[in-house]
């Protein structure tokens, strides 16, 4: 039994690993996974192919690792849920393997056009987008059919939080509706960082479970939660 870091009517965070915190989420309870891991790939990410730790093993390495989690958010989702998570270009064979593997498949791509132009190299181009795969249960639906899969949402927020990669509420407010999850329905986040999805869910009427590894960022997730109203940017989308 993990005691809970922080908990309120919706939001409920545990300070644990992943990978030992989603077991003790009863099977089809949850009505949407929505999450951003660390993409683990190692030297790979680093742009370091002749590494021993680089390269195609690298990637296989931590596919298994994705499809280890995969696997349990399969389990905790409803016939009917989704699971929705952040990736970048370099991460989405990982992402098509793990989901092969754990038998939960890629439906849609989303992109995410950031508004905003990373720096360039001399041998790619300059990033402005991140994408968000969503791996659908056999029973999930989309309500509103015509939902483009390029979506363009400001990257920064009005108040960054200082957690190196937080994700704008207003996005993953966006994927919540999108995924039309019943009033007090339930949302996990297995990788909650400052606490973004928690605070969305909350602000849409939505229950969370999110699970957070270091105690810096489960503190400022919570500390995020206690202050409560969002702001007009993060709510707008
Ligand atoms: C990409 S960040 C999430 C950022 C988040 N979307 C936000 O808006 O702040 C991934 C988070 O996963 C956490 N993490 C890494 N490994 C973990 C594990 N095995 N179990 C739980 N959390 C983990 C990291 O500490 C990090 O805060």
């Amino acid at each position: 039994m993990i005691e809970p870091y922080y908990a309120d009517d919706s939001v409920t965070i545990y300070c644990a690993d992943a990978l030992e915190a989603l077991p003790t989420i009863a099977a089809g309870s949850v009505h949407a996974v929505v999450t951003d891991p660390p993409y683990v790939i190692g030297a790979v990410s680093a742009g370091n192919m002749a590494s021993k730790s680089g390269g195609w093993a690298d990637m296989m390495n931590s596919a298994l690792w994705f499809a280890t989690w995969y696997r349990q958010a399969d389990r905790v989702l409803k016939h009917t849920g989704s699971l929705w998570t952040f990736a970048n270009w370099r991460t989405i064979p990982v992402v098509m393997r793990a989901a092969i593997d754990a038998g939960l498949p890629v439906t849609s791509l989303l992109i995410w056009d950031k508004e905003w132009i990373g720096p360039g190299g001399t041998q790619g181009l300059r990033p402005s987008y991140e994408v968000v795969a969503l791996l659908a249960k056999p029973g999930f639906a989309i309500p509103e059919r015509g939902v483009p899969d390029v979506w363009r949402h400001k990257v920064g927020s009005y108040k960054p939080t200082g957690h190196p990669a937080e994700k704008p509420v207003g996005l993953v407010r966006r994927i919540l509706r999108t995924a039309a999850i019943p009033p007090g329905g339930l949302v996990v986040d297995p990788f909650l960082g400052s606490g973004t999805t928690a605070l969305a869910a909350a602000s849409l009427g939505l229950r969370c479970i999110g699970i957070e590894a270091e105690e810096r960022w489960c503190e400022l997730a919570a500390s995020r939660l206690a202050q409560g109203a969002l702001f007009a940017d993060e709510v707008a989308s």
